[in-house]
């Protein structure tokens, strides 16, 4: 009978798991997948932050970028994560590792990014592309995107870093 118990909650919490992360792979920009911490710090390097800045990651997972570019650079960092488990492995890493930024729960589409300076991301090319359409319209003159490892839509970037390494390619835009 326990036994029965057990194994239905643990049955029940890998399909809600699933559930949420199919639902997020279709409808938001993919699943979780954090960037290695080599790559984190070459991302932010290459966005060149200066201390103030409100850097935005669109996709924060445990909120590494996010805390980096707080913790380093002096950034006014926020991060929008829409997955409830990744969201509370963030927020937890923030209560015990004391790791900094905000992190907003829920799906970024919903907020505005018209007040970001840099803007970073990792997520699939094809929802991407999906949200070049919002980025143009909000984001404001001047604002630097940093992508890893996939390019935006039909964006040109103003440089590419290449591949190195565990490091993957790294796409830089600055809106003019
Ligand atoms: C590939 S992971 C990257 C996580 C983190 N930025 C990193 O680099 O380590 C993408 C994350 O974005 C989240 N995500 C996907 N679509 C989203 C959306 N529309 N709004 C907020 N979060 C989203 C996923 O749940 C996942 O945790």
């Amino acid at each position: 009978m326990i036994l029965g118990i057990i194994v239905l909650i643990i049955v029940s919490a890998v399909t809600i798991f699933l559930s949420i992360s199919f639902y997020i792979t279709i409808f938001g920009g993919g699943p979780f997948v954090p960037t290695p911490m080599i790559s984190v710090h070459k991302v932010l390097k290459a966005a060149k932050i200066k201390k103030g800045d409100k850097v935005y990651d669109i996709g924060a997972g445990d909120g590494r970028f996010v805390h980096f570019a707080s913790k380093d650079y002096g950034a006014n960092g926020v991060g929008f994560e829409m997955d409830p488990f990744v969201y509370f492995i963030a927020k937890m890493r923030q209560k015990f590792w004391k790791w900094k930024g905000k992190i907003i729960y829920g799906d970024f589409q919903k907020h505005s990014l018209k007040d970001a300076d840099v803007l970073v991301c990792y997520m699939m090319p094809r929802t991407l592309a999906k949200f070049q359409k919002k980025f143009d319209k909000e984001l404001k003159k001047g604002t630097k995107i940093v992508s890893y490892g996939f390019h935006i839509g039909s964006w040109k970037p103003k440089k590419v870093i290449k591949k190195e390494g565990k490091i993957a390619q790294i796409f830089i835009y600055q809106v003019s």
